[in-house]
């Protein structure tokens, strides 16, 4: 069964043209990986899954909801993990997450006891009281996955979930998110990490300026074109990609 399905996608800034008439399809309980350069539009089509922003045309549906329609009830089913960090500066790591609970009309007591399960799973219990400013980068990015899975959501939307993190706190990522999606939850991300991609995603997308080039499972890619998947990558879009 599909999660979400998009339909001749278009979404366009002013004149440019971010995303250029994509197709895609995305199953329950799938990891799924849109991999491209910078500007790529990868962003951009996430922000449509989570009703961020509306397609310019074509037909995006979320739970078989056209995100054009319901948006709010879409939005009570996702977790979002956003590319940029945008937690509160002036809470704690604790308050950061009991008050995006509000936003899902979510009981304090609730939100208490779910928050502290949360800090649990990223392993920083002990980091409750802490301003987020006294945070390390990769810390604020744990948080903000922590943040993502509040309303327990259905899918959970990732824009690049490890970048910035060192290799442990990487795979300490990677580990939860394969227990995320043992637990069914549908894993939409986006990453620069072919390592990443091949050990997570069932499926990547490779988009380049606006567009899928490829869609297929990371060991079917390397069948057909050979090598690994950065290879793929390189001969797919023409971009190197940094080490
Ligand atoms: N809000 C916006 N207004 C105008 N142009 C935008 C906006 N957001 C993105 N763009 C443009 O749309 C194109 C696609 O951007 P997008 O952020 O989707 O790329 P991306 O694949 O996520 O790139 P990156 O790997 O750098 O995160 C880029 O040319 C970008 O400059
Ligand atoms: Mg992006």
């Amino acid at each position: 069964m599909n999660i979400v399905t998009a339909k001749e996608l278009i979404k366009e800034y002013g004149k440019l043209r971010a995303v250029n008439s994509i197709n895609f399809d995305i199953g329950k309980g799938e990891c799924f990986g849109f991999l491209g350069p910078n500007g790529a539009g990868k962003s951009t089509v996430m922000g449509i899954i989570h009703c961020y922003m509306p397609p310019t045309s074509g037909e995006v549906r979320v739970f078989d909801i056209n995100v054009t329609n319901d948006p709010s009830m879409i939005k009570s089913k996702l977790g979002v993990m956003p590319q940029d960090n945008n937690l509160d500066p002036d809470l704690s790591v604790l308050e950061n997450l009991i008050v995006y609970a509000r936003y899902f009309n979510i009981s304090k007591k609730e939100a208490m006891s779910t928050s502290k399960n949360l800090l649990n799973f990223i392993e920083m219990e002990s980091k409750a009281n802490v301003n987020i400013k006294d945070l390390s980068g990769g810390m604020q990015r744990r948080l903000l996955l922590a943040r993502a899975l509040i309303n327990h959501p259905e899918i959970i939307i990732l824009d690049e979930p490890t970048t910035g993190l060192d290799p442990h706190s990487r795979h300490a990522v990677w580990d939860q998110l394969s227990l995320l999606k043992s637990r069914g939850i549908t894993l939409i991300l986006t990453t620069h990490y072919m390592e990443e991609a091949e050990n997570i995603c069932d499926r990547v997308a490779i988009m380049d300026a606006g567009k899928i080039i490829a869609t297929d499972s990371p060991s079917k890619l390397i069948a057909k074109y050979g090598g690994n998947l950065e290879s793929v990558y390189l001969t797919l879009t023409g971009h190197e990609l940094k080490s």
